[in-house]
């Protein structure tokens, strides 16, 4: 199974449905459609309105992040996995690189993620090396020590999707080769497979993903699947660039 999962970040009003609307209905008639699962994560407040809309349709919703306590508590602004649950949404992003800047620590992610999990959202688990770490030749030292610190054999490895996006390539058009990309997948793996045993969970990319680049991606059969921003703010950019990757 494929995943397209389209991060809206801070974008969308009410109104911003009929993109998702038009994506459901590219789903609908896709031969491809039994490939792969299509999930969007808009922010908090349309998340329920969506949810209900998309109920008995494909297309999933999920959060962007969660906060790293389970149900209630004197948190001002805090949304935890638990509501999030109660309004429809059956995935969260847990450590993406702009949360990671804002002050997310190992051990609020450990909660997070196992908190997510406790209430039966599945985690889009987000790891990636920076500008520096690249440059230092440290991507892979800084990747293991991310999934090692948060994630164990005790979780449940079916409700978890890894999300690689360095983070150099969030926003930036860069994008990296597809041999380093290739060898980064393989050790995201090797490291996913020592926690949980013989299969990994799923592997995303993610960074400057479009309709363009995917047909270099694709070629990476490692990868299984997209963490797209920009482009999924637009529902043809979102289409192309799942048409692009069965072509
Ligand atoms: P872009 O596709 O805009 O580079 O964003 C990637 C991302 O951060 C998705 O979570």
């Amino acid at each position: 199974m494929k995943y397209f999962i389209g991060n809206w970040k801070m974008f969308g009003v009410p109104k911003s449905i009929n993109i998702l609307d038009k994506v459901n209905s590219f789903h609908k008639k896709d031969k491809n459609r039994k490939k792969y699962r299509v999930i969007f994560t808009p922010p908090f407040t349309l998340i329920e309105s969506y949810a209900k809309f998309f109920k008995n349709k494909k297309i999933l919703i999920g959060s962007q992040n969660c906060f790293q306590k389970d149900r209630f508590s004197s948190n001002t602004a805090a949304i935890s996995p638990y509501m999030i649950k109660k309004v429809g949404a059956n995935y969260t992003l847990v450590g993406h690189s702009d949360n990671r800047s804002e002050g997310d620590t190992d051990a609020m992610l450990k909660n997070k993620v196992f908190f997510a999990l406790k209430n039966n959202l599945k985690v889009v688990f987000c790891i990636g090396e920076n500008k520096i770490d690249k440059r230092n030749k440290k991507t892979f030292s800084v990747l293991k020590k991310q999934l090692i610190s948060i994630l164990e054999k005790k979780l449940d490895k079916k409700k978890i999707i890894v999300a690689y996006e360095p983070v150099w390539s969030i926003g930036t058009g860069k994008i990296p080769t597809k041999i380093e990309l290739q060898k980064t997948t393989i050790h995201i793996k090797k490291i996913l497979k020592k926690i949980f045993g013989k299969k990994s969970p799923a592997v995303l990319y993610g960074g400057s993903v479009d309709g363009n680049n995917v047909k270099m991606f694709r070629e990476i059969k490692e990868i299984d699947g997209f963490l797209i921003g920009g482009a999924s703010k637009s529902a043809k950019k979102f289409i192309d660039i799942i048409k692009n990757y069965y072509r």
